[in-house]
């Protein structure tokens, strides 16, 4: 058996806040233009007050159901991809699972704060291909505007929330499609350069985002390139099969770079990092429901998906739509 994407769904907050207005807030000492020359980044999504990440993801996965024309009842497990849980427990997870009315199976979250959804997928491989679950939701979801230092013009303007959510159903593997392969990564003696210190256990700490964003920049560059490599590698393919790269949205000149690298023009590439901003764990399944939504990701595409994040964490996931 193999697990096939059988729908996506994304779900953004009504609230998009633009660079100018960034730019107008006194004392951030930030423009239009620096954002969108080092970033790509033109607007983001903040959630309105109450609004929670199990609020967002039970909406994303809604419409991942829906897509797939699977009822509540098809759901095995749920998988939640975040770095702002609800609370420390219950999971996120299992928050969704109530608001979704699933009366069974297992949930739980998973984190890996922007690498969340390619993490998440490898672990919903692991449970169809061991026959623990049959359709797992996969979902990630994000409030960054909770953990952001609003004053920091180095951080503030990069993130944004939303949720992304995939279906995942188990299919015969004669079928062709479902995941390929997934290829996960961790490196903790990084851990400090893309932080947020703070939490429940902790004994102190600020609670919100601090990165050294250029140090993350150069480790983005070259262990994407390895992910990426590597998973084609696992399969037998290269750079001319992929159809589509679907990569985690933290910077276009990132993105641009993995294309560059693939062969791939960008109108191959997924880009959303222009509206969305870094939606961390969201940011990949709201470029695929959003992409097979208006048609680019099609029946029989190869689709590359790549992610790097605070943990260090990284990793590359590879699937047969
Ligand atoms: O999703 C998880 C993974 N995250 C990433 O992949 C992010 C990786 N890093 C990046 O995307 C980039 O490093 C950033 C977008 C974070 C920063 O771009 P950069 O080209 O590396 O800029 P920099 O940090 O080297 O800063 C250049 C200058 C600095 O001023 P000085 O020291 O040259 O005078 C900053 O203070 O730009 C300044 N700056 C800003 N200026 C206006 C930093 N942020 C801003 C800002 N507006 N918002």
């Amino acid at each position: 058996m193999r697990a096939a994407i059988a729908g996506t769904g994304g779900y953004l907050p009504e609230r998009s806040l633009s660079n100018d207005e960034l730019a107008a807030w006194k004392g951030l000492d930030t423009s239009d233009d620096w954002i969108v020359e080092r970033t790509g980044i033109r607007r983001r999504h903040i959630a309105a007050e109450g609004e929670t990440a199990s609020d967002m993801g039970a909406k994303a996965a809604l419409a991942a159901l829906a897509q797939a024309g699977a009822d509540v009842g098809e759901v095995d497990a749920i998988l939640v991809a975040t770095s702002t849980p609800d609370s420390a427990f219950p999971a996120t997870a299992v928050r969704i699972q109530g608001k979704l009315g699933v009366t069974r199976g297992f949930a739980f979250d998973i984190a890996a704060a922007c690498t969340g959804f390619v993490y998440a997928l490898g672990v919903a491989d692991a449970l169809l291909h061991t026959g623990q679950a049959r359709g797992v939701l996969v979902i990630g979801t994000e409030v960054y505007s909770r953990i952001l230092d609003w004053t920091d013009r180095g951080t503030c303007v990069l993130f944004g929330d939303g949720a992304g959510a995939v279906f995942l159903r188990a299919t015969p593997a004669g079928e062709g499609r479902g995941l390929l392969s997934t290829h996960m990564h961790s490196d903790g003696r990084f851990g400090d350069i893309l932080v947020v210190d703070g939490g429940a256990g902790s004994t102190g700490g600020t609670g919100v985002v601090r990165m050294a964003g250029r140090e993350v920049f150069k480790h983005a560059v070259t262990k994407l390139a390895a992910a990426v490599d590597e998973a084609l590698a696992a399969n037998g393919l290269g750079h001319d099969d992929v159809t589509w790269l679907v990569p985690h949205q933290a910077n276009i000149r990132i993105i641009e770079a993995m294309g560059k690298k693939l062969h791939l023009p960008l109108d191959r590439v997924v880009v959303t990092v222009d509206r969305h901003a870094n939606t961390s764990a969201a940011s990949i399944p709201l470029a695929l429901a959003e992409a097979t939504r208006d048609g680019r990701i099609r029946r029989g595409d190869l689709v590359l998906m790549e992610a790097i994040g605070g943990g260090l964490t990284w990793g590359a996931a590879l699937a047969r739509f």
